[in-house]
């Protein structure tokens, strides 16, 4: 067990380096090796706080390189129990334009070849049908409004590999699949989230419209990191709000996942 104690954090992706005002730097290892930088905790409304960038501090990591396993066992292992995952997507659907928030609630897995899993003995099956904090995504929407966003309620997030954006004929496809959104990271920190009992919970911002939906123009990282730039200090409060909102007893079934199951790792 770590000294330094924290029960929510916050994994920051794209343009999203920093959190906290002060607080305290922990390098963590895990089994899995090191998470992808410095763990930085603080306090929220009175509520420890740990700081991850998804992508390092220097976006050292791309998406399909980022090591989701030492991530989540390293933040597990600080005492957090709930997480939030704030990220940059692309659009899938014309009405949720550049700047929108959406607290998406399904994700359709178009990666390959990634570590998904913790256990790779025994039987170990977690329910995955509603892959968010139900609580999660009621504070995040709570938080928005709190933060003066409206946030869209629900979608599907389709998550690639990368490093490349998507081509027109993947992008309409997915759009005529009644899917809202698409990423890079959604997947697997989900699911990884969830093998270890924890509430996660994603809170989504539109940079772009996808190839599909955008007939002229296609994505570029331009673009994306721009739309973020713009955008992420309203992402930030809305962020700050939503941890403010998070029960402080988890009263859903994301800390019941493992009952009854023989467990075949040591939880930190
Ligand atoms: N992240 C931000 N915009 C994206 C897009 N259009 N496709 C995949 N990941 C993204």
């Amino acid at each position: 067990m770590q000294a330094v104690q924290a029960e929510i954090a916050v994994i920051g992706g794209s343009g999203f380096y920093e959190l906290l005002e002060e607080a305290e730097r922990i390098e963590v290892d895990t089994p899995y090796g090191a998470p992808s930088d410095t763990i930085t905790v603080g306090t929220v409304g009175g509520r420890a706080v740990a700081f991850l960038p998804r992508h390092g501090k220097g976006h050292q990591h791309p998406a399909h390189k980022i090591n989701y396993r030492a991530n989540l066992w390293a933040l597990r292992s600080l005492g957090v129990r709930q997480i939030l995952a704030p990220c940059a997507v692309g659009s899938l659907r014309r009405e949720l334009g550049p700047g929108s928030v959406v607290v998406p609630d399904q994700i359709v897995d178009r990666t390959t070849g990634r570590i998904q899993t913790f256990y790779d003995q025994g039987a170990v099956h977690v329910s995955f049908a509603d892959p968010y904090c139900p609580h999660g995504r009621t504070a995040a929407l709570k938080g928005a409004a709190a933060a003066g966003t409206v946030a869209t309620d629900g979608g599907a997030m389709v998550v690639i590999d990368g490093p490349r954006f998507s081509t027109r004929a993947e992008s309409q496809w997915y759009a005529s699949a009644g899917w809202s959104l698409v990423n890079m990271t959604g997947h697997p920190e989900a699911v990884l989230a969830r093998e270890l009992a924890l509430c996660y919970t994603s809170v989504a911002l539109v940079t772009d419209l996808d190839a599909g939906i955008s007939a002229e123009e296609s994505v570029s990282q331009e673009e994306v990191f721009k739309v973020f730039a713009q955008n992420v200090q309203q992402l930030r409060k809305v962020v700050l709000e939503t941890i403010r909102e998070l029960p402080a007893e988890r009263g859903c079934g994301c800390s019941q996942v493992l009952d009854g199951m023989s467990v075949p790792l040591d939880l930190p």
